[in-house]
């Protein structure tokens, strides 16, 4: 298990990035709740956040991706604006324990391209 971090250390509204190996993640953090993505826009793969944890639109409503806008639900990762309209951020499994997040390595080391 890898521990990405605590439920603390991101604020309500706001987004984190992690980088796992090779791989990045962000965690967004709504209703105090975390959701976890693979950090690869499902439109042409680029990461979604030009500025370091900048993962949402301006009112913080939704995931956006900085290259070409694209709009994606917090809650499930699905794109309801933007070229890739339809489809979905890949959502990673995760536990928490004791307000900690972690990750299974394996769940990391299989991602590829969406
Ligand atoms: S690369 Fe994300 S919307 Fe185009």
């Amino acid at each position: 298990m890898i521990t990405l971090c605590h439920l603390d250390d991101i604020e309500e509204g706001r987004a984190k990035g992690f980088e796992v190996g090779p791989k990045q993640l962000f965690a967004v953090k709504k209703d105090n709740q975390l959701h976890l993505y693979y950090n690869y826009c499902p439109h042409l793969g680029t990461p979604l956040e030009w500025l370091e944890d900048q993962f949402l639109d301006p009112d913080g409503a939704f995931i956006q991706c900085a290259t070409h806008g694209a709009l994606f639900v917090i809650e499930n990762g699905e794109c309801i604006q933007g070229p890739c309209r339809g489809k979905s951020l890949r959502a990673i499994p995760f536990v928490m324990g004791n307000g900690f997040m972690m990750v299974e390595e394996a769940d990391i080391a299989g991602l590829g391209r969406i």
